[in-house]
């Protein structure tokens, strides 16, 4: 993009039913508030905006469950996640909410246009109604057994045992979970977004156009247009949210994402009544960041709604993260598997930037990753301490001791020293390129590096010994070494606002030009500094224990609530259970299904024959770790079409606690084909 004027960044707006925790901060809002800081620093025109995401089943969920309304939910943690990005510098604009007035006007207004010019169209369906509460039925209101794998609790958009995405009318024996009653159908009339006909324009503008898109992000949108597209239903039976704004659409509200991103609009509208130069000049070069289950809908939904509408620009960029998991295990709001951000304050005060370096060190740009507290503690006492913490304090403590904090006048320099000076600009232009690309992990390793070549020239130089033999020398050495730390506090910002604010109070000086960065007299000789404290402090294995304790205690509460095994089905007689053919087999070749997640097909020696089984285990085993394997299975379960493979036949799995599969397999190897009785 040649002429950029001004950025507009977006951060997924966080639904507001629960509090933010690291997985929320490593793979949106730090990545994006660095993005932020860094183009500031530059004197660059930029808004960085977001917001509560208000809408949705979750939402209404959650309100019913605790008796009260959607509106006292949404007011509870849209006030708590405010904080807690305030807390953790988290540097937004604006921080607006989807049930404000401005929002609703602008959905609507966005809606109507749309409705107006045509590019709607209207469908009438049969819909699952609740009777006895007099609703429609949202997916996630409806339960019922899964057609493929017989699970009983499968939701009505999917089955979360097998990972078959479903539509409620697939469900055997449906019950709606706000009456517990069986829902009946009913015609019920929405609009859709015919997705089908942006889909060569897609193609061109993503696949052809946006190469240099994150390889995550082109491919998932690669996965959904080789797929095909289809017309998307972007109204709801709902009475939680924006009202359709079209006469008789009593009871029915905006699909809550198609209000969502339209929420990054009525946030730049509160912001400044100049907010269409941001949304509507082409000049604007517009990012949004978000976490990868938000990829389909900010690279093809909205950009076809903004298409439609036909006067906003489009992103230009979408760096989606992949997840973080917590002690290798999938964080969770609830099983209360998580580091929330308020409980880490309170645990760690004042320590908000040793979180945000260890996010950012092990941020999960290119693949899923992990967060330990082991991890965190060598990064605080290994990297922060041991390397920023350390040269910053030498520096500071050795200025004081020998000049009284006045910053010394340099003598002739080196070449040694001036290929240190020369390496600033460099370690400035890197961490720039990295920036720009939005690889926020070796930006940050980057900017680390210019306190690793301090610390060696300290080592190298040994100024605490010259300085008994050649105190001239000295001055120059020192001269060098500030020059290094305030770069330090322009290039470290955009990662560790709060420790650099300190280090420039204590160096004296206010800079925050990027700019600057890379120049050798941003200290000039005579300047005087303050006294300096500790930048950061070791973290004890204690304060870590105490985290993994706190962790332990968790699982343990919910194997505790979840040890209740399931209550026994109603009885069958032995001829029942000896029509069911279970025996032994083994599988000889295991492949992921392609563009499913869940799915493995596999080929098995059952004794009898060799045949192919599809199974719901993708998430658990790896295909090549299974090969060889014996399993039970069920062998005269009726075949049947899954993903258009023929499958012949189940494997038996048992369920964890946590809902993960696990084989069950013969304790000894018993041949294949052994009946199981
Ligand atoms: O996944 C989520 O948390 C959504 N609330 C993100 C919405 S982003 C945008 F579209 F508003
Ligand atoms: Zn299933």
């Amino acid at each position: 993009m040649n002429n950029i004027k001004r950025y507009l960044v977006t951060s997924a707006l966080p639904y507001a039913n629960g509090p933010i925790h690291i997985g929320h901060l490593a793979g949106v809002y730090v990545p994006s508030d660095i993005y932020t800081r860094y183009l500031r620093m530059k004197g660059l025109d930029v808004i960085s905006v977001c917001g509560s995401d208000e809408h949705g089943v979750p939402i209404t969920l959650k309100a019913r469950k605790e008796g009260v309304t959607p509106q006292e939910i949404v007011d509870r943690y849209h006030e708590l996640n405010k904080k807690a990005f305030a807390d953790f510098g988290i540097a937004f604009d604006i921080y607006s909410r989807t049930s404000g007035k401005v929002h609703y006007e602008t959905a609507s207004e966005f809606f109507r246009k749309l409705y107006d010019d045509g590019e709607f169209t209207e469908k009438t369906s049969e819909q699952y109604y609740d009777e006895e509460a007099g609703c429609f039925l949202a997916d996630r209101y409806i339960m019922g057994t899964c057609p493929h794998c017989g699970n009983e609790n499968a939701y009505g958009d999917q089955c979360e045992k097998c990972g078959t995405s479903l539509s409620p009318n697939d469900l055997i024996n449906p019950h709606s979970t706000v009456s517990g009653s069986k829902p009946v159908l009913r015609e019920t009339l929405h609009w859709y977004l015919p997705l089908d006909k942006y889909e060569p324009w897609l193609k061109k503008w993503i696949l052809e156009d946006h190469k240099e898109w994150k390889a995550n992000v082109y491919g998932q949108c690669k996965s959904w247009l080789d797929q095909g597209l289809h017309p998307r239903a972007v109204s709801r039976d709902l009475d939680w949210g924006v009202p359709v704004p079209v006469e008789g659409a009593n009871g029915k509200v905006l699909y809550v994402w198609f209000d969502a991103p339209i929420g990054y609009i009525s946030a730049t509208k509160e912001l400044t009544p100049d907010w269409e130069k941001y949304w509507k000049d082409e000049e604007t070069k517009m990012v949004h960041f978000i976490g990868k289950d938000n990829i389909v809908f900010h690279c093809i939904i909205f950009p076809s709604m903004l298409k439609a509408e036909g006067s906003f620009i489009l992103p230009e960029n979408v760096p989606a993260n992949e997840f973080l998991n917590l002690e290798n295990d999938k964080i969770s709001t609830s099983r209360n598997w998580a580091v929330w951000l308020h409980e880490y304050l309170e645990d760690f005060p004042g320590k908000q930037d040793v979180l945000r370096y260890a996010l950012c060190a092990s941020a999960p740009e290119t693949k899923d990753n992990d967060f330990t507290w082991k991890d965190f503690q060598a990064r605080n006492n290994n990297e922060l301490v041991a390397i920023l913490g350390n040269f910053v304090n030498r520096t500071l403590i050795l200025t004081g001791n020998y000049y009284e904090g006045k910053i010394p006048e340099p003598g002739t320099t080196t070449p040694g020293d001036d290929a240190v000076l020369k390496e600033i600009g460099k370690i400035k232009d890197n961490v720039e390129t990295s920036l720009e690309s939005y690889r926020f992990r070796e930006a940050l390793k980057e900017a680390m590096n210019l306190a690793r070549l301090g610390n060696k020239y300290l080592a190298d130089e040994e100024p605490w010994k010259v300085v008994k033999t050649d105190p001239e020398r000295v001055k120059t050495i020192m001269n060098v070494a500030l020059q290094i730390t305030a770069n330090l506090t322009i290039i470290c910002e955009p990662f560790l606002p709060f420790s650099m604010e300190k280090l420039r109070g204590w160096i004296n000086i206010n800079e925050l030009d990027w700019n600057k960065a890379g120049s050798t007299v941003l200290l000039p000789a005579g300047h005087v500094i303050n006294k300096p404290g500790l930048l950061f402090e070791k973290i004890e294995d204690e304060e870590i224990t105490r985290q993994t304790e706190k962790l332990l205690a968790t699982k343990k509460a919910n194997d505790t609530a979840g040890s209740k095994a399931t209550p026994s089905k109603d009885p069958i007689t032995f001829d029942d259970f000896s029509k069911i053919d279970i025996r032994t087999a083994t599988i000889l070749e295991a492949e992921k299904v392609p563009k499913t997640t869940k799915l493995l097909k596999l080929k098995i020696d059952t004794g009898i024959d060799v045949r192919t089984i599809v199974s719901g285990i993708a998430e658990y085993y790896e295909p090549a770790d299974i090969i060889g394997r014996q399993i039970s299975i069920v062998a005269n379960l009726e075949p049947r079409k899954i993903k258009g493979i023929d499958s012949q036949g189940m494997i038996l799995m048992a369920e964890d606690r946590d809902g993960k599969l696990v084989m069950v397999t013969p304790a000894q190897n018993v041949g294949n084909g052994s009946m199981i009785k």
